[in-house]
């Protein structure tokens, strides 16, 4: 009994060390808002201004995107797909793997699995983990990769960051957006790549749901067919 209080006061006091200050933690959760097809349709719109340059989500169809999300073919097409690929084609870079090689010193890597090797939190904080870091070849690091080899891409919206002596991160360029908004930006983000990593996710869910409900009326049946046979033994 006595090592279970401990146990709990000493993830209390963690979690209390955690709270407090600051702006950033490392470990925040995302908090993702599953199958908000809004927040989806901004995290693809995200995801293919800002990341497809070098990251391909190559187990991922353009069209299949489409359906999924609540997107027309035809703004699929005008905003979404830049290289002239055909809608049914997986969503590919042009850049080829030996050449980002070289200009990054790692290849970027493709996306698809992304949300499921890390976890959403990881990712979460890895987008809003970059700092200044004069030492690095793009002038920023991470908080949560150390050394990284990806310039800050979102820079742009979210500004740059330094480090603080306790392990803080603190805006000193304001990007176009706010903290919270920036935050909610790499939520849809991150809600994006969780969705491609398993897009049968949702569907999965409605499915188990249905299943539920059918297998509770069931049981009323079953019961009362069990009354039935069983009122003349007694
Ligand atoms: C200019 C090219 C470029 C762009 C654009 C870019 N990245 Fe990257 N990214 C890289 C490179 C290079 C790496 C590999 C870094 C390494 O291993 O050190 C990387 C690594 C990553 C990783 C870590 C993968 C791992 O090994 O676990 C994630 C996650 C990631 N990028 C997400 C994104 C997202 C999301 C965007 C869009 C907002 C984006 N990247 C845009 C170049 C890019």
């Amino acid at each position: 009994m006595k090592k279970i209080i401990a146990i709990a006061l000493s993830v209390f006091s963690l979690s209390a060390l955690a709270a407090g200050g600051g702006d950033y933690k490392p470990n925040d959760p995302a908090n993702l808002p599953y199958g908000n097809k809004v927040s989806l349709q901004r995290g693809a719109q995200l995801y293919f201004n800002y990341c497809l340059g070098c990251h391909s989500l190559g187990f991922q169809r353009y069209q299949r995107t489409g359906e999924d999300l609540g997107i027309s073919v035809d703004i699929l097409k005008e905003n979404f797909i830049f290289d002239g690929s055909k809608k049914g084609e997986h969503i590919k870079i042009a850049m080829p793997e030996s050449y980002a090689a070289n200009w990054f010193g790692a290849a970027p890597p493709d996306l698809s699995l992304i949300a499921r090797s890390r976890g959403a939190d990881w990712l979460y904080n890895y987008m809003r983990g970059f700092y200044k870091d004069e030492t690095r070849p793009y002038g920023v690091n991470n908080s949560v990769f150390k050394d990284v080899g990806m310039p800050h891409v979102l820079q742009p919206l979210q500004g740059l960051q330094v480090k603080t002596e306790e392990g803080d991160l603190k805006i000193i360029e304001e990007g176009s957006m706010t903290p919270q908004e920036y935050d909610l930006a790499v939520r849809d983000l991150v809600n994006f790549l969780d969705y491609v990593g398993e897009p049968i996710k949702l569907e999965r869910q409605q499915i188990g749901v249905k299943v539920l409900i059918f297998i509770l009326i069931f049981f009323i049946f079953a019961y009362f067919l069990k009354k039935e046979y069983w009122k003349d033994i007694h």
